[in-house]
């Protein structure tokens, strides 16, 4: 039996959604975009999520940059430290001071990176060690800053395929101690015995299903946010006990980015012993949406189904979704 652990994401509406340059192979900016179309989608997505009992932050959109709906690449979040992301492109540069604002007023510990990563996009976290794709992206070189921001061990990984720029679009953390899935295609060689060792039972994707980007989903633990395109790991999803859920994002798949690069985790620092529950509501960005298991959520009756804390905005209490 999967469990689901209740989230907190940040999502931007792609108001300003079109592909105006090309920064990836999935990017032609002669082929029309529909920014109708990719609201709607985006609306979907984030339904889901809130329909699943997770809440969902919105940073405001900026005119002028269209690829921030990708807002998995704004920073990496741990332990309640937002590490900002340096993008690799010009085009994207400012959206990165965009989510460091919010996430400043949020109540997050900046720690500002000197060196090139893409934020969640290459940067994915496991309990056993922080994963981190180079290649395309993020440098190499932001592998041991992470390292030391975080104090956790992070493994780097080299990708090789252009179609697959980001790790995100080739590697999906299913569960946060140490589940993944991957399509071993995308990795060099060395890369792959690297991830064959650590990861002797992850779901092996094919290659039809990570063309449609279909690696690039949401798991919380249970629920699996997918492209409809990807039938073969839905169906190996489900052989390992997830619901896969499909939902899609097709439109925004013009800009190179599927639901995870939608998705950006906000994980706050874990309790320490001798911190209550009480201090909950402090303002302080690493205690909200601390992260409750099921049990503790939508327990019967004491009307406080976060664990002793009030219902943050966007999250809905009780639902059946987190329930395992
Ligand atoms: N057009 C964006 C770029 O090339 C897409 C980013 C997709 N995000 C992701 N997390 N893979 O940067």
């Amino acid at each position: 039996m999967r469990e689901a652990r209740r989230r907190r994401y940040l999502m931007c509406r792609p108001t300003y959604f079109t592909v105006a340059y090309e920064i990836n192979p999935w990017m032609h900016k002669d082929v029309p975009t529909d920014t109708a179309r990719a609201v709607a989608q985006w609306e979907v997505l984030r339904e889901t999520y809130l329909a699943l009992g997770h809440t969902v932050e919105l940073v405001d959109p900026l005119p002028g940059l269209p690829d921030m709906v990708y807002t998995a690449n704004g920073a990496t979040v741990v332990d309640g430290i937002a590490y900002t992301a340096k993008f690799r492109y010009p085009e994207r540069a400012a959206e990165s001071p965009a989510i460091e604002a919010w996430l400043t007023r949020d109540g997050f510990t900046v720690a500002h990176a000197t060196q090139i990563n893409e934020g969640e996009g290459d940067i994915l976290f496991t309990e056993r060690a922080i994963l981190a794709g180079t290649g395309f992206r993020s440098d190499h070189a932001s592998h041991l800053e992470i390292q030391e921001t975080f104090g956790r061990p992070v493994v780097s990984l080299r990708l090789v395929d252009p179609r697959f720029y980001h790790l995100d679009t080739a590697l999906a953390i299913l569960t946060d101690d140490h589940l993944i899935a991957y399509y071993p295609g995308a990795f060099s060689a060395g890369s792959q015995k690297v991830l064959a060792r650590l990861f002797p039972d992850a779901v092996i994707a094919s290659e039809a299903d990570a063309m449609p980007l279909g690696i690039n989903c949401v798991s919380d633990g249970k629920h699996v946010i997918h492209s409809p395109a990807a039938v073969g790991l839905a169906e190996q999803l489900r052989e390992r006990g997830f619901e896969p859920i499909a939902v899609d994002t097709s439109e925004l798949l013009k800009g190179g980015g599927g639901a995870k690069c939608c998705t950006l985790e906000l994980r706050t620092a874990p309790l320490s012993p001798g911190e209550h529950l009480s201090t909950w509501g402090s303002g302080a960005g690493r205690l909200r949406g601390h992260a409750i298991h099921d049990d503790e959520a939508d327990g019967p009756g004491d009307g406080h189904p976060h664990g002793g804390r009030p219902a943050m905005p966007g999250e809905h209490p009780g639902h059946a979704g987190v329930t395992a």
